[in-house]
């Protein structure tokens, strides 16, 4: 079978650039709404201060004061009558982007139970009503009330009610048992809806259910953590699945799942520093989907929370090989380990944050 792949270049960028990375994350947190991009990117701006956000929580770089105030001032002007929240002002409300706002308020630990009008930034009681009235009677989830089906949405809606303290307002022995319907046997991996092809950004957002709900039992850990090892492709990127080319999202995707279900050695670790590494634009700053493509913040995260995982989640042998070879390329994990933050690999959060709030998410071993 071809195998579809990329070359990393000799000289791709081998430190992290966290200086440019942490400027070109507040350059995007500051934009105003008349520039060309920004108008681009309206239609998932919530999701995009989100990514924003938590790359700047996980490069551990305070928030400006009034950049705070003007992301939580643009989240009330999101909420909508029904609870839901938009991803911009005028826009229809939708689980992606509730699930953004309320992991963002979290994140600056705004107290969402206030009952003065003036502190409360969401209505929580609406916004679960809004969760609630998303369940159809097969424990599935839609997005909206338009009503397309997905496990995004079933993933959302649990983690967006295990932030607010209020998974008993749906049914989630209903919702798990959905989520296996969408459970693939023959690789153990996971589709958008019941018979879909296997993906890793979908498998992540069904063990997250699982994860939250305490039923990680329920699958064939083995045989998935095979399906996502095998994502690793000789460049040292990873794939959402077979016969596509590696993206840097993947490391968070297919990592994030090799972390909950406790395989994250089943990687070559150095292989995919160097291709995450590849991915960072040494004069502009951020991370793009492949070396050499035009930088964002979707990928700039994602880029960061992968190294994050392979910093503090991946224990090995490697100090071993450093005193056995000639390692005199190899990327300095320590050094990682000490600037960037621990992310949780549910939340996709600072995992300092849901400690504190007494949020506990089950892994295997
Ligand atoms: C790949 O999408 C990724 C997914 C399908 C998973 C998306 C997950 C969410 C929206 C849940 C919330 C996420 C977090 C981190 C809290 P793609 O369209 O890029 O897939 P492709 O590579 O196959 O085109
Ligand atoms: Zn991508």
């Amino acid at each position: 079978m071809l195998l579809r792949d990329i070359e990393l270049k000799d000289d791709s960028p081998k430190e992290f650039f966290l200086d440019k990375h942490v400027k070109f994350l507040n350059n995007y947190a500051k934009n105003k709404d008349n520039s060309y991009e920004q108008i681009m990117v309206e239609y998932l701006k919530m999701n995009g201060i989100y990514w924003t956000i938590t790359a700047l929580k996980l490069a551990d770089s305070s928030i400006e004061n009034d950049i705070r105030q003007e992301i939580i001032e643009l989240i009330r002007s999101c909420k909508h009558p029904n609870g839901g929240i938009s991803a911009a002002p005028r826009h229809d409300p939708h689980i992606l982007y509730t699930l953004s706002a309320i992991q963002i308020l979290v994140s600056f630990d705004v107290n969402l139970e206030s009952s003065n009008p003036e502190e409360s930034v969401i209505d929580v009681n609406k916004t679960v009503e809004f969760i609630m009235s998303l369940q159809n009677d097969d424990g599935s989830f839609n997005g909206d009330h338009w009503g397309e089906v997905d496990v995004r949405f079933t993933f959302c809606s649990i983690a967006s009610l295990a932030l607010l303290k209020r998974l008993d307002a749906i049914d989630l022995d209903r919702a798990i048992d959905f989520v296996m319907k969408c459970y693939n046997q023959i690789d153990g991996a996971f589709g958008c809806r019941p018979n879909s092809e296997s993906h890793s950004g979908l498998t992540y957002c069904c063990l997250g259910s699982l994860s939250i709900a305490g039923q990680l039992h329920r699958i064939d850990a083995d045989r998935l953590g095979w399906w996502l090892a095998e994502r690793q492709l000789p460049s040292g990127g990873l794939n959402g699945r077979p016969e596509k080319l590696p993206d840097l999202c993947y490391s968070w995707w297919v990592l994030s799942s090799l972390a909950i279900i406790g395989r994250l050695h089943w990687i070559n670790k150095q292989k995919l520093l160097c291709f995450i590494m590849a991915c960072q634009d040494n004069e502009t700053g951020g991370f793009s989907d492949r070396p050499g493509n035009m930088v964002d913040p979707f990928h700039t995260l994602f880029g960061i929370t992968g190294l994050s995982l392979l910093s503090h989640e991946y224990f090995d042998d490697s100090t071993i090989d450093h005193k056995q070879n000639d390692q005199d390329d190899r990327i300095d994990i320590e050094k990682l380990r000490k600037i960037i933050q621990k992310v949780n690999p549910v939340f996709c959060m600072l995992d300092q944050t849901i400690t504190k709030m007494g949020i506990r998410i089950q892994r295997l071993s």
